[in-house]
């Protein structure tokens, strides 16, 4: 099995410029001497930081930045957008779509995250892809539902070549920012069934190799135990990314787990 353990802070729109400086600074001070192991660890900053953290980890091994949004057309006249060549072209390796804050705010639906999807990976942007359910459906019992809907109708079109880019994020709307974890178990029954999915569409080497992160309230205490279930291959993590203890702390957390 040799899928990447992932740890990824999405920094939402968080920290003026100096401030995140700062952050990184820190964080990637922490990193560098505290991590012994390959976890990559990754940091999705607003746009207006992207360039300049890009910069100061260039040099750094396993540390790549993320966008949190990028948009569905190459290029023209779309007024205060970004698009995915523009976050390559500053040093970015990752994008992050599909969050349910860009779903739910911003009315992105399966066919627009589609287009993104294909945006990025047109730039050679590796997309970290967000799909989980709200609190309703899970009450409902049809989470299963949802998630293979949000598989199916933004990623089951792609070719097991450009899917074997993908990174996944299980994010259980009703734990994002509300300090409610999804419990190890949990989470792991979904994760188990995400990949069941994607050995389903794309084969078992394939499903075996995509890393499958958590996201909603993981923090410095429960990350652990999050990250030894067999296939929680990581993190996206919010408010704890924006402590540079805490964030370092659950990237360090994968350390001891062997898996
Ligand atoms: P949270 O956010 O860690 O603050 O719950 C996670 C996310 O939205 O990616």
């Amino acid at each position: 099995m040799n899928r990447k353990n992932i740890v990824a802070g999405n920094w939402k729109m968080n920290k003026d410029y100096q401030g995140g400086m700062e952050l990184i600074s820190e964080a990637v001070n922490m990193i560098r001497d505290e991590r012994n192991t390959d976890t990559i660890a990754i940091f999705a900053t607003p746009f207006i930081h992207l360039s300049s953290v890009s910069q100061l980890i260039k040099e750094e091994p396993g540390i790549y930045t993320a966008a949190q949004n990028c948009h569905q057309e190459e290029s023209g006249a779309y007024t205060g957008e970004i698009s995915a060549a523009m976050i390559r072209s500053v040093g970015a390796s990752y994008v992050i779509i599909g969050h349910s804050e860009r779903r739910n705010y911003f009315h992105e639906d399966h066919e627009l995250l589609r287009k993104k999807v294909q945006q990025a990976l047109k730039h050679d942007l590796i997309p970290i892809f967000c799909i989980g359910e709200t609190l309703e459906e899970r009450n409902a019992g049809s989470h299963f539902e949802v998630i293979t809907k949000q598989l199916n109708e933004s990623l089951c079109h792609l070719s097991p070549d450009e899917f074997s880019k993908i990174v996944l994020a299980y994010e259980p709307v009703w734990a994002i920012g509300t300090g409610l974890t999804a419990s190890p178990e949990q989470a792991q029954e979904i994760h188990a069934f995400i990949r069941k999915e994607i050995t389903a569409r794309f084969g078992d080497l394939i499903a075996a190799q995509t890393s499958i992160l958590y996201g909603g309230s993981c923090n410095p205490q429960n990350a652990a135990s999050l990250f030894s279930q067999p296939d929680i291959d990581g993190g996206l993590i919010g408010g704890a990314s924006l402590q540079s203890r805490d964030f370092t702390n659950i990237v360090t957390a994968f350390n001891p787990i062997r898996k």
